[in-house]
């Protein structure tokens, strides 16, 4: 079969290579998958570069997130590779427990999009940040993979949602999924415009998966007892909160790794799914799917995510 392969690390642009390699064997509790499409996430680019928390032997075939059919069964099954990446191929092994149900009717391309950023998105609104009916979220980069993920489930939670996305084009994105008020925050301040349409209130809710000085700047902003959820830092920087900080203003910082949810707690990323099918059938969410590529064109398609000119999920095809 085909697969595109990291030999070494570098730019993922750069270092990959499409190799053919032998299918892979499924072991005791696997399931060989027929991939129909593999998402692009960031960590996919930080991962290539050896920037990321994980560090697959090399070399390793990339890619977190796909659909694809379960060969034998024909079943449609969405989520990740066993034991880590392994996506950008046309097979793919996944823990048979592991490989949830496509939602009835949905295409492949977006049914690949709906495990990762949107199991992010739920725990970490839901779980980690108890979102509450009325809250105002905040959504940093609200045009992204991440970002869209958390406008359309922070709406869907009954919260009134403030997004930041970087120009015009991606402005309008957010405001197409639903968020209430849009800043671009690569023209203007958040800060002041947060205060102004909270009324003073702040944000109860802060989803970041930016960092840097976005993350600095949600400290002034943020809501008494609020919570700004860390997601990642696709800045490049990771920010600091004084914790004296945090004791004058009563606001939490809360961590996000959903990943660990898989061997720590297996079972909610079970409700997670659940749940997630069940705001696709109420047409509460609904992947924004930006881009769709040959598999082949996948160096081109993590430059495009890298280089933040992509809006919603980039999607490879076999
Ligand atoms: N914690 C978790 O469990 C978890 C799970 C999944 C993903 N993540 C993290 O979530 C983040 C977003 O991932 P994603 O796949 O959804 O990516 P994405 O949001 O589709 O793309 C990244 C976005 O970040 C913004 N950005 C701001 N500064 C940037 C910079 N210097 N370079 C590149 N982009 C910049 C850009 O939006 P603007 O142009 O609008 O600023 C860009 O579109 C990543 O850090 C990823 O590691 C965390």
């Amino acid at each position: 079969m085909r697969a595109w392969r990291v030999h070494e690390l570098g730019d993922p642009s750069q270092v990959l290579s499409l190799d053919e390699v032998d299918r892979p064997t499924p072991g005791e509790g696997q399931v060989l998958v027929k991939v129909e499409a593999a998402a692009l996430n960031f960590p996919d680019v930080l991962m290539a570069m050896g920037m990321y928390q994980e560090k697959p032997p090399l070399p390793y075939i990339p890619g977190v997130e796909l659909c694809g059919e379960i060969v034998g069964t024909g079943q449609r099954v969405i989520g990740s590779p066993s034991g880590g990446p392994g996506a950008f191929a046309e097979y793919a092994l996944m823990d048979a427990n592991a490989a949830f149900p496509a939602p009835e009717g949905m295409s492949p391309e977006k049914a690949a999009a709906l495990h990762l950023t949107y199991q992010t998105g739920y725990v970490g609104l839901h779980r980690r940040a108890s979102i509450q009916v009325g809250d105002w979220v905040l959504v940093h980069a609200g045009a992204g993979g991440v970002g869209s993920a958390a406008i359309q489930l922070a709406k869907a939670a009954g919260a009134r949602v403030i997004a930041t996305a970087g120009g015009e084009r991606k402005v309008q994105v957010c405001r197409d999924l639903g968020a209430d008020h849009v800043v671009d925050y690569t023209a203007d301040d958040f800060v002041p415009v947060v205060k102004e349409v909270t009324g003073g209130h702040g944000a109860d809710v802060v989803y970041d998966p930016v960092g840097g000085d976005v993350f600095d700047k949600s400290r002034k902003c943020v809501a008494f007892e609020g919570r700004i959820v860390v997601v990642g830092f696709t800045s490049g920087r990771i920010p600091e909160a004084p914790a004296n900080h945090l004791l004058v203003k009563n606001y939490s910082v809360v961590g996000l790794h959903w990943g660990l949810y898989r061997t720590h707690d297996p079972a909610i990323v079970g409700m997670v799914h659940e749940q997630l099918l069940r705001l696709v059938e109420e047409g509460h969410v609904d992947p924004l799917i930006g881009a769709v590529h040959p598999l082949e064109e996948a160096p081109q398609a993590l430059e495009a995510l890298a280089s933040r000119t992509t809006v919603g999920k980039v999607v490879l095809v076999p």
